[in-house]
């Protein structure tokens, strides 16, 4: 059965949700699922912006025929080439063979690498080109990066719609729902649409600040992205966020604490640093045990607060691996603008602190605390004065 939206008289959303998937990538849990967003055009013309990933092929087609009816498709837009987007070109090709194919000259090279059968249907546009489809007039923008290089975004200049590729997406399924006002966002969605920007398209601030300077030049009355909910009232509210986090400026003043911890004894000491935290009134921190949180959260909640402290016991020598891997995650991300402190464990040698301030120095702008410690084994009663003196540095930081 068919699940599309209207969107307005013109526009339906006829994508697929995917709550079967346990790791988008292959690497990030989606424990509420995503949904990959297909829209189509009825105008005198008919045009598809994107497609879906191969699992939601069987229900973006039942959605279109039903809409078209007698009849055909005539254009297919590709915003973005990958496949949780373009696998089922291929299906639509099959379908409706006579579709003509709009997209960057790059995405058509991206077409022949991933063996799809486009070849004489083929037309690619250049920034600022544009379309007349009936009533409807696009304009196609460039977003290189955003979140491949082929990438490019579509505006509609007769209704004010921005099809937005991956920029302002998230993950968790729709359910039945579609626009960003039918949810309480900010409760149940703004956490996993952070993950997804940080985690998807976080090391390209410098790209979406382009592109966000080039939306900024056209009238945005609609955005509809290709994971997530549609945005037609308060766009204000996820641009700011896009702002923050392309620019990587916290949201807020806060600290998370991640802790290495092999017996118990350096998430101790974290948890009595965080009891020193609150009863210098500062209590917007987070308590993250590195081995079992997914990495892509904790970079989710980095992008989101001003402080990190990271608290690592010393293993071979060298960083605890699961924190070893969460600095190579900040430094691929880009992170930058942070306020860090360190502090180690080691019962004979221990080394963390030193290596884990020598990964913090590749980074841009990371402010790291001269304030650090180092305990052996376990936090002892003549360590709680060099405690004292982190949790005041960090208070006086963060206030
Ligand atoms: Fe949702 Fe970059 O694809």
């Amino acid at each position: 059965m068919y699940t599309s939206r209207k969107i307005n008289d013109d526009l339906y959303w006829v994508g697929a949700n995917d709550h079967r998937l346990a790791l988008f990538e292959n690497i990030h849990p989606i424990y509420h699922g995503v949904s990959y967003n297909s829209y189509l055009l009825l105008d005198k013309k008919t045009v598809l912006f994107d497609t879906v990933d191969w699992s939601g092929a069987r229900q973006l087609l039942e959605n279109i025929k039903e809409l078209l009816g007698d009849r055909k498709l005539d254009y297919l837009v590709i915003n973005h080439m990958e496949p949780d987007h373009a696998a089922s070109i291929e299906e639509i090709m099959l379908r409706w063979p006579d579709v003509k194919v709009i997209t960057t000259p790059k995405a058509v090279q991206m077409m022949h690498q991933f063996s799809f059968p486009v070849n004489d249907n083929l037309e690619t546009v250049k920034e600022g080109d544009t379309r007349c489809f009936g009533k409807h007039t696009v304009t196609f923008i460039y977003a290189p990066m955003v979140h491949w290089p082929e990438a490019m975004v579509t505006f509609d200049t007769t209704d004010g719609i921005l099809f937005s590729a991956d920029a302002f997406g998230s993950f968790r399924a729709l359910d039945g729902k579609l626009f960003a006002e039918e949810f309480d966002f900010d409760r149940e969605w703004l956490d996993d649409a952070r993950r997804y920007y940080t985690n998807i398209v976080g090391k390209y601030g410098p790209h979406v600040q382009t592109l966000l300077a080039k939306a900024a030049t056209v009238e945005i009355k609609m955005i509809c992205p290709l994971h997530g909910p549609v945005w037609r009232k308060d766009l204000g509210y996820i641009l700011d966020k896009y702002q923050h986090w392309s620019t990587y400026e916290p949201e807020e003043k806060g600290i998370m604490i991640v802790y290495a911890s092999m017996y118990g004894n350096t998430e101790n000491a974290a948890e009595v640093l965080a009891g020193k935290l609150a009863e210098r009134g500062v209590t917007d921190t987070r308590l993250y045990d590195v081995s079992s949180t997914h990495v892509s959260y904790l970079i989710s909640d980095l992008f989101k607060y001003s402080h990190l402290v990271l608290a690592s016991v010393t293993y071979n020598l060298g960083i605890f691996p699961p924190m070893h891997n969460f600095l190579a995650d900040m430094k691929a991300l880009n992170l930058q603008n942070r306020t860090v402190a360190v502090l180690e464990n080691g019962s004979w040698a221990p080394r963390a602190g030193a290596l884990i301030r020598k990964e913090l120095g590749e980074m841009k702008h990371m402010t790291v605390l001269d304030e650090s410690m180092t305990i052996t084994s376990s936090l002892q009663e003549q360590n709680l004065n060099e405690l004292d003196t982190l949790a005041d540095a960090l208070a006086a930081s963060v206030k």
